[in-house]
């Protein structure tokens, strides 16, 4: 019997700075929880570790070559966390694959895990794993050599054959999403898998929400949840040869260790400084902003929260309102941004920006809410710190201490005052 440990999409930050823009999302985070998932892969002592793709989360300026951003620092930063994946997976000390999602940058990931092969063989398996990149229209394809890859896979098969395809986008089943999950060629490469000979286990990531498995034809697929987002689940298949296939899906459960309190920090005025007149979507950060997350931090959790209809934010697309997030965390440098999450969020009513994320963003009332939860700790163990009337109202109607902090811009040590309660 062949064991494979199947986890996908971490989305990690550590030298990168900021957040992915999605709350669930835990880029920071995710160095701890694999730590915590080292001691659950030694457990099943499996015959490989796959991880299938969107290791990183890297800031959609280096993705999307936007001037006006420092990428060659980005790319640096890329590098130095594709290398502590890479040292994460050798820790294990089983074999592993790994291949890169549409949040990964190419040419860093080619770098650090470019000569590693993409056959291997796996008791009586072998394991294809195929790096194919979305195309026009956020649509991934399976073309140039990864199409060669699988015609060759497929043409060599047998009815003794019994493989695995590793993959970062789904074949099947079909997500009803507005926005392409699926292999803009998924038809044709379900079919051929359908109909090939012998036997092949499909493993995508990608859709954070995960699917069943489904059997089409002689194949078996399906994609695991993402491990990022709570409660960081991971699957582990146990193929018999001749035999049956046994999924068991499993999490790790709280994404933070318990501390006294949270505390919730509205960036504007207390983190950023006031926008210009007609700027374009820009933060600002005030020049202590790196000490007052260092001193609120050592008091207990932070969370960042910003609101996207503020005035230097306010008629940015959800891309450019990541573009704005990652440069003012990343003008920081690299000793802060080191907030545990960010929580974007609109007031009640507002309209989003162009294309909303896949979860649904917060909204005013939410934000101590959503964050108790995330944080697994009573809404009563919850600061916010806000300037704005509306909000502070909001937070004590959710149950949070909520200091008056209204007379004006507080300097650091109102602010540190104010949170330590
Ligand atoms: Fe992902
Ligand atoms: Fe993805």
């Amino acid at each position: 019997m062949a064991t494979i440990f199947h986890v996908t999409d971490l989305h990690l930050r550590q030298a990168l700075p900021g957040h992915a823009g999605h709350l669930h999302r835990l880029s920071r985070r995710m160095p701890a929880l694999l730590d915590a998932l080292s001691g659950r892969i030694a457990a099943v002592a499996p015959d490989l570790v796959a991880v299938t793709g969107d290791l990183l989360d890297v800031p959609h300026a280096l993705l999307d070559g936007e001037p006006g951003h420092d990428l060659r620092a980005i790319t640096q930063a890329a590098l130095a966390d594709y290398l502590l994946v890479r040292r994460w997976l050798d820790s294990l000390g089983r074999p592993w694959m790994v291949l890169p999602g549409n949040h990964d940058h190419g040419p860093a990931f080619d770098v650090v895990f470019g000569s590693e092969p993409v056959t291997r063989p796996c008791g009586h398996l072998t394991i294809h794993a195929f790096h194919d990149w979305e195309q026009a229209g956020n649509q991934a394809l399976r073309i140039g050599p990864s199409r060669r890859h699988f015609e060759q896979a497929i043409a060599a098969s047998g009815v003794e054959t019994d493989e695995v395809h590793l993959q970062h986008f789904l074949v099947r089943p079909h997500v009803d999403y507005h926005y392409p999950l699926l292999y803009g060629d998924a038809d044709d490469i379900a079919r051929r898998v359908a109909d090939a000979p012998g036997r092949r286990l499909l493993l995508s990531g990608h859709w954070h929400e995960g699917t069943p498995m489904v059997q089409v034809g002689n194949a078996l697929m399906g994609a695991c949840p993402a491990f990022c987002e709570p409660p960081h689940r991971f699957r582990v298949f146990r193929i018999d040869p001749g035999g049956p296939i046994a999924m068991e899906e499993d999490a790790l459960g709280a994404s933070f260790t318990a501390a006294k309190q949270l505390t919730i920090v509205d960036r504007p005025g207390l983190l950023t400084l006031p926008p210009a007149d007609g700027a374009a979507p820009r933060l600002v950060p005030r020049s202590d902003m790196a000490r007052i997350i260092a001193g609120l931090a050592a008091q207990g959790h932070v969370a960042i929260a910003s609101p996207w209809h503020a005035p230097e934010t306010g008629t940015a697309t959800w891309r450019g309102l990541q573009y704005a997030h990652d440069a003012f965390f990343q003008a920081l440098g690299s000793d802060a941004g080191q907030a545990d999450a960010l929580s974007l969020y609109l007031p009640p009513g507002a309209q989003p920006g162009r294309r909303l994320p896949a979860e649904p963003i917060s909204r005013e009332p939410d934000l101590v809410p959503r964050l108790a939860a995330l944080f697994g700790m009573a809404p009563a163990a919850v600061t916010l710190l806000t300037l704005d009337p509306a909000r502070r109202a909001a937070g004590i109607a959710a149950g949070a201490a909520c200091p008056d902090l209204s007379d004006g811009m507080p300097d650091i040590d109102a602010i540190l005052a104010a949170a330590g309660r």
